[in-house]
């Protein structure tokens, strides 16, 4: 069996049109434009790739971005500092903190101090303990990518059993959360393997759905894999190519060329969830941008109240 492959570039493109008319509903309904702050602690260059990719996808839909810069020998307290300033900043919908934060800054007191409302990566523990009650506000980008890659490829999570390798804060724990819920698009059964998992390879097998993302070039191989199995790519990773132009090529945590011959469908890296996971962070921001909206609408409408009782 040859694995049909999933586009996440053009999946994404139709979200980012989504994305597109609902910015412009805003700005029409609301004389609202969205925008995004993302801190970027240190020069990590794979960081960088990821931010300028996020501006510019912002900018493309009409969402106005900024990135506040800083070294990677300041305090955890400067971080801290400095998203309190985009907390209070009512010209910044959405706040996001670049991952990975040097080893001296913890990168749970960063995520907490992000105002939840604000938190367009779903990583503040208000919107974890939500998306585990089953209420979520802002949903974590890359599991509500690979939900969304999923539902856009016509695959039924309902009964299935799923097996995500790795267990990040910001993909393994939030999707099994997210698949685990009794909602459409997710009530899975759900398996979480992580580096403690003795015989991954047995667990895999098992799966109607693998996710890897394990950090591992090319990890998942074809006989870890059952026959028709779906297969999503969440790694990305340069390995040095004397025979590409470059003198590298990108791969992910599956081993691509092996596992397509053995599952039904299978999403590559790159071009897989690494642009679905930038269109969602484009859903969030606007979903901030209106949440803010409604708010500054219940104000006034607090305010004309409070006028007509009190006559003031
Ligand atoms: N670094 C790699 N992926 C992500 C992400 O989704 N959000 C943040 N904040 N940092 C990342």
């Amino acid at each position: 069996m040859t694995a049909e492959i999933i586009n996440g570039r053009i999946m994404a493109e139709r979200v980012r049109e989504e994305v597109r008319l609902g910015v412009d509903k805003l700005r029409a309904a609301a004389g609202i434009v969205p925008s995004l702050a993302v801190v970027m602690v240190g020069n990590d260059p794979a960081s960088d790739v990821y931010v300028r990719t996020k501006e510019r996808a912002a900018r493309a839909v009409g969402i106005e971005t900024r990135t506040e810069r800083l070294g990677a020998d300041v305090t955890e307290e400067q971080v801290v500092d400095l998203v309190e300033r985009l907390n209070e900043d009512r010209t910044a919908h959405g706040v996001l903190v670049q991952l990975p934060l040097p080893t001296h800054v913890n990168s749970l007191t960063v995520s907490s101090a992000v105002d939840p409302e604000k938190d367009v990566d779903g990583l503040h523990p208000d919107n974890a303990g939500l998306l585990l009650f089953g209420a979520p506000r802002f949903v974590p980008c890359t599991p509500a990518g690979i939900q969304r890659m999923l539902a856009e490829s016509g695959i039924t999570t309902d009964g299935k059993r799923i097996v995500i390798c790795g267990r990040s804060m910001i993909v393994g724990r939030p999707l099994a959360a997210l698949m685990m819920q009794k909602s459409s698009g997710a009530n899975a059964t759900v398996t979480v393997a992580h580096t403690g998992t003795r015989d991954l390879p047995e667990l895999t097998r098992q799966a109607d759905i693998v996710v890897a993302a394990i950090d591992k070039p090319r990890g998942i191989r074809a006989d870890m894999v059952k026959p028709g199995a779906v297969v999503i790519d969440v790694g990305i990773h340069r390995q040095e190519d004397d025979s590409s132009e470059k003198g590298y090529r990108l791969v992910g945590d599956v081993d691509f060329e092996g596992v397509k011959e053995r599952a039904s469908l299978i999403s590559p890296a790159p071009g897989g969830v690494g642009p679905m996971t930038v269109a969602m962070l484009l859903v969030n921001t606007l979903k901030a941008a209106t949440m803010a909206a409604d708010k500054e609408k219940l104000a006034e409408v607090m305010n004309a109240a409070s006028r007509v009782t009190t006559g003031v």
